[in-house]
């Protein structure tokens, strides 16, 4: 995973030192108590474990994509209120789970400063949407979307917080703990910004939306978009990227949420430019292309991304699902910021004209995060590396309007 900022969506890792970013000028009312967010003073303090375990223990509603556009809009802004009350009824209980699931880490890993940190931001994200009052007008509703928009921004870096956290305390826990927790974490963190995006978004009027769905997605453009990005954060860190073919079914369209596909994508293109940059160092003009082919049939849609970047030694290929393992920074992998000059006669005339350690990789949570939210949303990630020639890694997900039951937000 990159340390850039790819999509707030999901993740924001440019943090400064990770602390928590709260604005000091947020000042909230609920019944009549004002919560100052980014004031020294703990809301969350007098949360009691009752209520959180009684919020924790009750029953969550799971939503297909097609059941959260609630069946139209209406002038009178009732779908609005709807969606309202579905969130305030549900994200407590969520969110209690969250923080439930910080308690029962191993202490030494709670008293990790950053994991505490977002355990903290939990515990407050509970305190303050556990206490708002019933949501029975439009105004409690613009009310209630202030606070899901700052807690939404509060929350931004939570997984480049815990990728610090549990690299920093990885030692002292079985793998096996940190994989099971983070799977647990990120993908319920998917569905709760996945709903509180889209609530957010059903008051926003944009062509081919319904709140975050796509009703028309163009599946080639959506992977010439992510790959835009990859080949910019690229050209950033090593000064060239290889060139991009699109193949298979390029004219698909169909309804999706494009943000955790985008996610997911970005991350599969950059790991494929970085190796075949990487495995070309002595033949920088002629780095191959990656090759992404499309399918899309009536229950769901594949990426296959090729690349020739050498593929991945057999020794290594039990860890690369692994949480924080990652392979940039090895002695065996030429970092560009190591050496400035490597690229220099490549990017003379470049915009980026020095190479600088970019945030091509670097926390080790590109592949199984992206396996994870692939997991949740129905599909599958499964990679086949030919070692000496490339790797072919391939994404499954299900349609949302195919003809067996999507997967529950
Ligand atoms: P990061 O990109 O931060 O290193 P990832 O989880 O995305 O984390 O990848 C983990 C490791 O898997 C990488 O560091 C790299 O060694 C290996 N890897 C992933 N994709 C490829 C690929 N297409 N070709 C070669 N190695 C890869
Ligand atoms: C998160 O992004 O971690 C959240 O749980 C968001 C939610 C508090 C609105």
């Amino acid at each position: 995973m990159s340390r850039l900022c790819m999509r707030t969506f999901l993740e924001s890792p440019l943090s400064s030192k990770y602390r928590l970013p709260i604005s000091p000028s947020s000042a909230v009312q609920i019944r009549g108590n004002t919560y100052m967010f980014g004031s020294q003073t703990q809301v969350w303090s007098n949360v009691k474990q009752q209520s959180l375990d009684e919020a924790a223990s009750k029953s969550s509603i799971r939503l297909t994509p097609f059941q959260m556009l609630w069946a139209g809009r209406f002038k009178d802004g009732t779908h609005l209120l709807k969606s309202a009350q579905f969130l305030r009824k549900e994200l407590p209980i969520r969110i209690a789970r969250r923080v439930v699931d910080f308690q029962k880490l191993p202490h030494i890993v709670l008293c990790n400063p950053v994991i505490h940190d977002v355990y903290e931001l939990y515990l407050r994200a509970f305190s303050v949407l556990n206490k708002f009052p019933k949501v029975e007008t439009l105004e409690l509703e613009e009310r209630y979307n202030r606070i899901i928009r700052q807690l939404l921004d509060d929350h931004q870096n939570v997984v480049t917080n815990l990728a610090e956290g549990f690299h920093e305390c990885q030692r002292n826990v079985p793998y096996e703990t940190i994989d099971a927790f983070l799977n647990r974490t990120l993908t319920s963190r998917l569905g709760i910004r996945m709903l509180a995006e889209h609530h957010l978004a059903l008051s926003i009027d944009k062509p081919n939306y319904i709140g975050i769905v796509c009703t028309h997605l163009n599946f080639r453009q959506l992977v010439e978009r992510c790959s835009d990005f990859a080949r910019q954060v690229c050209e950033h860190t090593y000064g060239i990227a290889p060139g991009l073919i699109v193949n298979g079914h390029t004219q698909a369209v169909f309804p999706y949420i494009p943000a955790p596909l985008e996610y997911i994508l970005q991350e599969l293109l950059k790991n494929a430019m970085r190796a075949s940059v990487e495995h070309h160092l002595d033949r920088p003009l002629e780095v191959p292309n990656i090759v992404v082919t499309l399918c899309s049939n009536d229950t769901d849609f594949y990426v296959r991304v090729s690349d020739r970047g050498g593929g991945i030694p057999e020794s290594k290929l039990q860890d690369i699902f692994k949480y924080s393992y990652t392979t940039m920074g090895d002695r065996s992998t030429i970092r560009p910021s190591d050496d400035p000059n490597i690229f220099s006669d490549l990017c003379k005339g470049h915009p980026n004209n020095s190479p600088s350690g970019g945030p091509m990789a670097g926390w080790g949570f590109g592949l199984p995060t992206s396996r994870a939210y692939a997991t949740y949303l129905g599909g599958s990630l499964e990679l086949q590396s030919l070692e000496g020639l490339g790797t072919d890694v391939y994404l499954r997900l299900r349609h949302i309007d195919g003809k067996k039951e999507s997967f529950r937000i």
